[in-house]
């Protein structure tokens, strides 16, 4: 093992100008005039794969392209699958960065770039653990497989679908994920639960054109008050979710849960100033990890309508709109949840307007077993490397393919995240410890290892 940890020790800069070169790439996959550059990362990736002995290919999807990597020379010991994503957030708002989202900067020993701690940053510790092994034993302690995805961050079914038709391909004993964060700087952790998600969007036109809002002010129900109406309906005042039926299959905390989320050590005024609220809001008879980690949410994410260009426009407009996310925990189906919030959407909307509901997307809540040898041994590695004790903690985020891997192969993924909670994930200044990644790649490595024996 030692020439391993020395191999990754003295490439520590080179791996850093690798990843930098990835974060250069603007692989925005909501962006459709970013396809060629996913296309050129995704090549790249497969490059670099070979490059460092693993046969890889590029898969085409309907949508952006899949990187694929494997290495079989252990006939016999466990394989394990590695899964990350390539595409990225929009970086948009642009004025609110401090350095350009694909000019990756170093910062107080963090690197600032948009993906760099969601994803690349760390589904590359593997990459390079995988590269330390082999260069230095020209093998592996077990069989590995890379399955690196462009379209994460789109919601698209495309991976699913992928999934769905290469069980033989993608066979495997363990499926690690980094994906996510760590509970706190200096604290390794797994997380074992992740929050659904189902993306609704709702349209409500009123009169066929924008009108003078003098003419028919008055006498026209105007449909972006309808939509602040409607949206003032979703919640009551302590937080609680209106949508009837919402909370029916909501799995309720244990007692034991709730006294291990209590014991985390959860520093409450340096959340608070991190994100800078003045108080902090949500549903009531909950704790602040309580209401992250495992109760729903019902969230608008953007709202249009009318006028919004410079100085005053009069004009009630035709049209107005909401995107709204729920997150779901335990046992909530994202299915039901779906008819649950068309039907309440049909109740409050006024027979002034009318109303288009559409889906932009689901995934199921997740948790898994805290006690499997794999989560063990996990929890070792990262022990080894971080030179900390590890927690377990679970995710207010969602990661749509880990449900698929569970119904499709049948293997539960282990989430092992090296990001930090202040790492401004999908926010202006995204940002990704280098220590973290050195020691990512260290705990890949040591818990190949582990998971071999
Ligand atoms: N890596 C995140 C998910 C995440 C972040 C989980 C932090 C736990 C903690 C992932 O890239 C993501 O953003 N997922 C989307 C899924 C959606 C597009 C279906 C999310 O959670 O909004
Ligand atoms: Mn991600
Ligand atoms: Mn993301």
């Amino acid at each position: 093992m030692s020439t391993v940890v020395d191999y990754i020790n003295e490439n520590r800069q080179r791996y850093v100008d690798e990843l930098f070169e990835l974060l250069r790439m603007p692989t925005v996959s909501a962006d459709s005039t970013k396809k060629d550059d996913l296309v050129k990362c995704a090549e790249h990736l497969a490059a670099h794969f070979k490059s460092i002995g693993l046969e890889a290919s590029v898969e085409k999807t309907p949508g952006h392209p899949i990187v694929y990597g494997q290495w079989l020379g252990k006939p016999g010991a466990p394989t394990v699958l590695f899964y990350g994503h390539y595409d990225v957030q929009p970086p948009e708002p642009l004025e609110m960065w401090r350095t350009p989202p694909f000019e990756p900067t170093i910062i107080d020993g963090a690197v600032y770039a948009r993906g760099s701690s969601d994803d690349k940053g760390q589904f590359y510790t593997h990459v390079k653990a995988v590269e330390a092994c082999l260069k230095t034993r020209g093998e592996l302690p077990v069989n590995v497989k890379f399955l690196i995805e462009g379209e994460e961050e789109a919601a698209a079914d495309n991976l699913d679908n992928y999934i769905k038709t290469h069980h033989d391909k993608l066979a495997c004993d363990h499926i690690i994920i980094s994906d996510t964060a760590q509970f706190d700087e200096g604290c390794p952790s797994i997380c074992y639960g992740l929050r659904g998600i189902l993306y609704m969007e709702i349209v409500l036109t009123g009169p066929t054109r924008d009108l003078h809002s003098g003419e028919f002010g008055g006498c026209v129900d105007n449909p972006a008050n309808v939509l602040g109406r409607m949206i003032s309906k979703l919640h009551d005042t302590d937080g609680r979710i209106l949508i009837d039926g919402m909370y029916d299959d909501v799995l309720a905390l244990t007692a034991e849960e709730r006294k291990e989320f209590a014991a985390l050590p959860f520093d409450q005024k340096k959340y608070q100033d991190e994100i800078g609220v003045p108080e902090f809001f949500g549903e009531k008879g909950f704790t602040q990890l309580e209401r992250v980690w495992a109760r729903p949410t019902c969230d608008v994410n953007g709202i249009y309508g009318g006028y919004m260009g410079e100085g005053a426009k009069t004009v009630i407009p035709s049209k107005a709109g909401a995107k709204i996310s729920m997150r779901l925990v335990p046992n909530q189906d994202p299915d039901k949840i779906e008819e649950l919030f068309r039907a309440y959407i049909k109740k409050i909307t006024p027979p002034t307007v009318n109303v288009e509901i559409i889906n932009h997307g689901k995934a199921r809540p997740v948790v898994v077993p805290t006690d499997s040898p794999a989560l063990v041994k996990a929890r070792r590695a990262l022990e080894k490397a971080f030179e900390a004790k590890s927690v377990i903690m679970r995710g207010g985020g969602s990661i749509p393919v880990v449900e698929t891997f569970k119904q499709e192969l049948k293997v539960p993924a282990l989430l092992l995240g090296f990001g930090l909670p202040d790492d401004a994930l999908h926010s202006p200044n995204e940002k990704f410890s280098l220590d973290n990644f050195h020691r990512g790649i260290l705990t890949s490595a040591y818990l190949l290892e582990e998971l071999a024996g």
